[in-house]
């Protein structure tokens, strides 16, 4: 068969641009910002029809996207879960319909893990831990009490979970850690600014450390800290995570005492596997992110090659 201007069937399917419905949780941090940069400059590249949706922060909006790009019949989904729980119903419609899911970035809690194809990301738990074993690091040979607040990540999210456990599974070892305050400042830098004020305002000059989930909470908590009349990495120690420019200045200003990796340029791989199913090919359950983790003192050097 042919169709009216004389090409096979078969080559119209070859042609045809694959179809990637993506749907973001939000914009809530640098991070999050160079994330969605990376997927669209990455589809682009590879000729791949994007379908992209934010969510703003609301898990209600990421099913409503599901369910759109569903019914759109895309090729591929792909999509980062703002919270780990409550998938399991729009990831069987995805099923039914055979739509393949690509997990990006965090992941999800459910049960049959058949419910997605691969999920590619940063180990979240072993960014909590390289926090706490920089902390145990630094204050080798000390013996007093080394008090310690943190700045959660969005509450049920995958990161906030696991890098406040890795976190503990490292600093439990010595009684000396004590983690004084511990509440949620959503990933952004207006809420980490505003929680390390009460912080601030509750313990004051007890405060040693600060363990924040993410840089832009850090960023925030810097105003907080410089607002209280201290001096941030200097009466307080700040250990944060990511890795942004924004990260970066605050280091090289010496401000911010260190900042574990994380990744967010995760585009191209995500449409090499949008194109690797669209082949037929089997993709790995789990794709890791390499990481590395930048102290202060090294910040200047790696400042020029920084991507995000
Ligand atoms: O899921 C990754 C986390 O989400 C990043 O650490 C944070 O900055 C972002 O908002």
């Amino acid at each position: 068969a042919t169709l009216s201007a004389g090409l096979p069937l078969g080559a119209l399917a070859a042609d045809k641009k694959l179809v990637l419905g993506f749907s973001q949780i939000g914009a809530e941090s640098e991070w999050r910002t160079a994330n969605t940069e990376s997927i669209k400059a990455a589809a682009a590249a590879a000729g791949i029809e994007l379908k992209f949706s934010d969510a703003q922060q609301k898990q209600e909006n990421q099913i409503k996207a599901l369910r759109s790009f569903i019914a759109q019949k895309v090729d591929v989904i792909a999509f980062s879960p703002v919270v780990e729980s409550g998938w399991e119903t729009v990831l069987r419609e995805a099923k039914a319909a055979k739509i393949p899911v690509i997990l990006t970035d965090r992941a999800v809690n459910v049960k049959d893990d058949s419910l997605y194809v691969t999920f590619m990301g940063s180990d979240f738990l072993e960014e909590g831990r390289k926090a706490g074993r920089w902390l145990v690091e630094k204050t080798k040979g000390s013996t007093g009490d080394v008090n310690i607040v943190e700045l959660q990540g969005t509450v049920g999210s995958a990161p906030a979970i696991d890098r406040k456990k890795g976190f503990e599974e490292i600093i439990k070892a010595d009684p000396k850690f004590k983690v004084i305050r511990s509440q949620t400042g959503d990933f952004t830098r207006a809420k980490g600014k505003e929680v390390m004020e009460a912080f601030l305002k509750a313990e004051g000059k007890k405060i040693n450390v600060l363990y924040a989930h993410n840089d832009d909470m850090a960023i925030g908590a810097i105003q907080a800290i410089e607002e209280a009349g201290l001096k941030p990495a200097k009466d307080i120690t700040i250990i944060s995570i990511d890795g942004v420019k924004g990260a970066f200045e605050a280091m090289i200003a010496g401000k911010l005492n260190v900042s574990v990796e994380c990744s967010p340029l995760l585009g191209p791989q995500l449409m090499q596997a949008a194109q690797d199913l669209k082949a037929g090919k089997t993709l790995p359950k789990r794709i890791v992110t390499q990481e590395s983790i930048f102290p202060m003192e090294v910040a200047a050097k790696e400042f020029p090659s920084r991507k995000y």
